[in-house]
């Protein structure tokens, strides 16, 4: 039987679940091997990170999945991305500038993470923003009011960053203007995690955050 993954809840590497509802979850996450397994091939491949690549999912094509690539230097950033979009369905904040994250699913290459696949209007795959500034689909001034954008949603939601950069905001044009979107990237590093309690230290590091991601665009500026 096919299991409906859009009615998954995001939850950490299924093997680390204790809570009952979790447990439960676990279970209806596993799928009897061979029978309902996601294949994915070449022709599904929309992009490829240090760590990460994204297929298309085949069942769904508003969908993606992440499979891990380098398993040698991995940095985890499926189980992080997991662990911390958990805790953003837990504050109820709006997907409206990153994709929502349905969860795991077995792929016939290893265990893959779901999301929303960002594309523009007429299905086309995206440019990234060092992309879009690289090739002159936009300059940094017309991208200027989409970057505020993401910066105000990140700021009002208090939302952390772990790896702030170009590769990772896919720009999608919405009329005469452009959406962005954080795709990659997210989470909260603190060992202590005091930031994520206070609203006042929570809006120092988004600021602190995003101030070093303005110096990063500095080399894209007119001169
Ligand atoms: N939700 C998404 N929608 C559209 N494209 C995506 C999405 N997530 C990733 N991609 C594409 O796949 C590439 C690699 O994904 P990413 O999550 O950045 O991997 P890594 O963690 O290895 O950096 C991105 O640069 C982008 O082109
Ligand atoms: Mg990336």
């Amino acid at each position: 039987m096919k299991r409906r993954f859009s009615d998954i809840e995001v939850q950490s590497s299924p093997h680390h679940e204790t809570s009952k509802n979790n447990l439960l979850l676990y279970f209806y996450t596993l799928r009897p091997p061979g029978l309902t397994m996601i294949q994915l091939s070449p022709s599904l491949l929309i992009g490829k990170g240090t760590e990460r690549l994204c297929y298309q999912h085949p069942d769904d094509p508003q969908k993606c999945i992440k499979v891990t690539h380098n398993k040698a230097h991995s940095k985890h950033q499926n189980e992080k991305d997991a662990v911390y979009y958990r805790v953003l369905k837990a504050r109820h904040i709006p997907f409206t500038h990153i994709p929502q994250c349905y969860g795991w699913i077995e792929t016939s290459l290893g265990s893959g993470l779901c999301f929303d696949l960002i594309k523009s209007d007429s299905d086309q795959t995206l440019p990234s923003l060092n992309q879009g500034l690289e090739d002159h689909t936009f300059s940094l001034n017309e991208i200027r009011p989409a970057l505020n954008q993401l910066y105000q949603y990140l700021y009002q939601y208090r939302i952390f960053t772990s790896d702030l950069r170009e590769t990772n905001i896919i720009c999608q044009p919405k009329g005469t203007s452009w959406h962005c979107f954080l795709i990659d990237g997210l989470g909260d590093r603190d060992f202590i995690k005091l930031a994520a309690h206070s609203k006042w230290l929570g809006h120092l590091k988004v600021n602190r955050q995003w101030r070093k991601f303005e110096k990063r665009l500095e080399k894209w500026r007119p001169s």
